[in-house]
């Protein structure tokens, strides 16, 4: 007896000195689930939909029996603090909800679409934004945002590639850096300070959708998941980012809702990570449909033993958890897991000691800095693709300017997808941005279409008129906000409806054309631009884009966006991204067989056997990478100041750049990599540092680049992450295309 009771009292002294090292957060947590039934913790794992504006009784009902950890897309603040309330003062635990929304690239202010943002090539920027949609969403009650979105999208006929920051690792992963920082904060304590739980999303190849068509398969090698899929959700947990969400995709044949490999062995083995998952919208459901679960029940299972921690939208979990702990089917362990997670993120947000928002609360960051930054964000993603006989930038001493086009005053469209708590009435359109700059009197506006997919050409003949009295035409094409985002896919990627045709029209009149192109991908349209002197592509630029694109088209600014994704020439081409495999056969760019010029009745074999197209050859319309400028930006004198390093080591390089022109002007300088030999093979450029530099008009500079040797990293044939030795090139320049190289050697 004695013996025993020795025993339990060690048992008790290990036990407390466990509890004792747990940091505060942990002993929070551990005290909150020793009091939890097993109801209040399932009821932790489920989110619903909110109801705009109102709870209904229902819903007030399970919030106080402790069924609701958190809410979506409630953003009424009034209701967002009665919903906390009656979580706090009448649930028996009193646990503040989370309460998520789709926050993704600005909140009542509106920033560039984030493919438009990665265009920008500027983390800081981007940062700023997020900070600044933190606050707005904030002040209504948000306390977490489904975003940022890093998927790697490399077509655009996917609806959602606007949603992303493009194809490049490399740059996404510090796109999802940035944006973690800046909704998330960097120092600790979120809510409290205008900064929300961010959400990395969706893990993982949800971009790879076959064919471009939403929630479609995806089937992804491991080494590409690993060296391309995964590279911005790993940077972004180092980051610090709080919440992850599955894919809708089935990837390689398991969905990504019950996918064990993606949040067990890699998210939580691998990498360590302690937050929260989150099933995407009604995903655990749709194992059902998937074909991976029979039923209900056995999607709660599968989802759950994968790592999924709440499900959203849908109730496997509020519906079966408890049956299957009853059956023996799953382990109480699992279930635990997913509510200290949950728990952890809410303490973490400070919700328990600050879980209401002032009503009438205003942020830190004022109305003029948020204008200012949107502003800047908008002039920094523009990407100007062509400027034939330099028509651009346009003098402010024209005598007049035609402004047409669907795209020219829509303030509800140039804000793009993902809009929903948008102010649209702030927008400043091209329209606008102009008149502002240069009087009513100078403008002659003509929609010509009405929307961007009319096909009635009634208002072309005013188009024309308005085109024949002025100096200049500025047509603004593009997609409607609809064209893009979630389920919306294309398959094709010309400018919809007739605006093709307008633009023809325009351009007899022999007026000097400048186009801009608003839409929510990169559209393939080299035949439109044929037929314009100017091309500023200008994705779906938001609240500030009409200032934004008038600066720029009268020289206030000189362009500087880049292209963060490959401009194919057709829809044919895709997939097409600059860092792919050089294959065994890669084209001759000099010698391939053009449709055109093959002779007929030409033998089979004579026309030589490479990799590309006959009708559209190798190339696409614009390189990854592409932008220009104003003034004339010179690459020289590259300098590897370490041609060989050790695997441990850094690689020091520099170029010298100069502004050849008469402007100052911003100029994204780029560094690519090739590895030359590799265990397994390896893309032909892989971006590997870039920097955003400002010189004045004859000005020089050497921009130096210090690369770690780690960053040269692949999985090789083993699956393990190596970096080789062996010669590699090195380019630098203005794109993907860059020119300037040198060698350099891991020994
Ligand atoms: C479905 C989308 O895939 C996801 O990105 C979004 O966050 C949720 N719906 C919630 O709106």
């Amino acid at each position: 007896m004695v013996n025993r009771f020795y025993v339990l009292g060690i048992c008790l002294c290990l036990l407390q000195s466990c509890v004792s090292s747990l940091s505060a957060n942990d002993q929070k947590i551990e005290k909150l689930l020793s009091q939890m039934t097993i109801d209040e913790k399932i009821g932790q794992m489920c989110q619903i939909n909110g109801f705009s504006g109102q709870i209904p009784d229902k819903i007030k009902e399970e919030i106080k029996a402790g069924n609701v950890g958190s809410i979506l897309n409630e953003v009424d603040v009034k209701t967002v603090n009665e919903i906390q309330k009656t979580a706090i003062e009448e649930s028996r635990l009193g646990i503040p909800l989370l309460i998520g929304r789709d926050v993704v690239h600005g909140f009542k202010t509106i920033f560039p679409i984030p493919l438009g943002q990665a265009a920008t090539w500027n983390p800081e920027i981007v940062k700023k934004g997020a900070g600044i949609a933190a606050q707005e969403a904030s002040l209504a009650g948000v306390n977490w945002t489904f975003a940022p979105m890093i998927d790697i999208a490399r077509d655009s006929r996917w609806g959602r590639i606007a949603e992303s920051f493009g194809e490049d690792p490399y740059l996404v992963s510090k796109m999802a850096v940035a944006s973690t920082e800046g909704f998330q904060g960097t120092n600790g304590s979120l809510f409290s300070n205008g900064k929300i739980a961010a959400c990395a999303k969706h893990f993982a190849g949800y971009g790879a959708a076959e064919g471009g068509r939403d929630y479609n398969t995806t089937l992804i090698p491991e080494g590409e998941l690993r060296d391309v899929y995964f590279k911005s959700f790993k940077a972004a947990k180092d980051a610090g980012i709080r919440t992850f969400m599955t894919g809708f995709n089935d990837l390689n044949g398991v969905p990504a809702s019950g996918n064990q490999f993606l949040f067990r062995k890699v998210l939580r083995e691998e990498w360590q990570f302690d937050g929260m998952v989150v099933s995407d919208w009604a995903s655990i459901h749709e194992l059902i449909s998937h074909g991976f679960s029979s039923d209900e029940k056995d999607a709660a299972k599968k989802a759950l033993i994968a790592g999924v921690d709440m499900e959203m939208a849908s109730t496997c979990y509020k519906n079966h958890i408890k049956e299957l702990l009853d059956e023996g089917l799953i382990n109480i362990d699992l279930v635990d897991d997913a509510v200290r997670n949950i728990l952890r993120i809410k303490i973490e947000l400070g919700l328990f000691e600050h879980p209401y928002v002032d009503e009438n609360g205003q942020g830190e960051i004022g109305e003029k800095d948020i204008e200012k930054a949107a502003l800047e964000a908008a002039e920094q993603s523009i990407v100007l693709l062509k400027n034939k006989n330099k028509l651009l930038p346009l003098s402010t001493k024209i005598n007049s300017v035609a402004v047409i086009g669907p795209m020219a005053h829509e303030k509800y469209e140039q804000l793009g997808t993902w809009s929903f708590d948008a102010d649209s009435l702030l927008s400043i359109t091209p329209l606008e941005g102009i008149r502002n700059l240069l009087g009513n009197a100078m403008v002659n506006f003509a929609k010509g279409l009405k929307y961007t997919r009319d096909k009635n050409s009634d208002g072309f003949k005013q188009a024309i008129k308005a085109a024949k009295s002025s100096d200049v035409v500025v047509v603004c094409v593009g997609e409607e906000a609809i064209l893009s985002g979630e389920a919306h896919c294309r398959a094709r990627l010309d400018l919809p409806g007739i605006q093709k045709e307008l633009i023809q029209e325009i351009s007899e009149t022999g007026k000097p054309v400048v186009l801009i192109v608003m839409a929510g991908r990169a559209l393939s349209i080299g035949d439109v631009y044929e037929n314009a002197d100017a091309v500023l592509y200008a994705w779906h630029p938001g609240t500030m884009g009409g200032t934004a694109l008038a600066n720029i088209l009268f020289g206030k600014v000189s362009p500087s966006g880049k292209l963060p994704i490959t401009m194919p020439k057709s829809v044919g081409q895709i997939p097409m991204h600059y860092n792919h495999k050089n294959s065994g056969r890669p084209v001759d760019p000099n010698n391939w067989p053009s449709i055109d010029k093959i002779p007929v009745k030409a033998y089979q074999t004579s026309l030589g056997n490479t990799s590309h197209y006959m009708d559209e050859g190798f190339e696409p319309l614009y390189p990854f990478g592409f932008g220009l400028s104003y003034t004339d930006f010179e690459y020289s004198d590259l300098r590897i100041e370490t041609p060989v390093i050790a695997r441990t080591e850094e690689l020091k390089v520099s170029v010298l750049l100069s502004n050849k022109g008469k402007c100052t002007a911003e100029e994204v300088v780029q560094v690519y990599i090739r590895d030359l030999v590799g265990d397994v093979t390896r893309p032909i450029r892989e971006l590997k540092a870039f920097d955003r530099v400002k010189l004045k008009a004859g000005e020089a500079k050497r921009v130096s680049f210090t690369i770690p040797a780690s960053e040269l990293s692949f999985h090789n044939q083993q699956m393990t992450n190596v970096v080789e030795p062996g010669k590699f090139m090195l380019w630098i320049g203005g794109d993907s295309n860059a020119d300037l190289g040198a060698e350099f050697a891991v020994k």
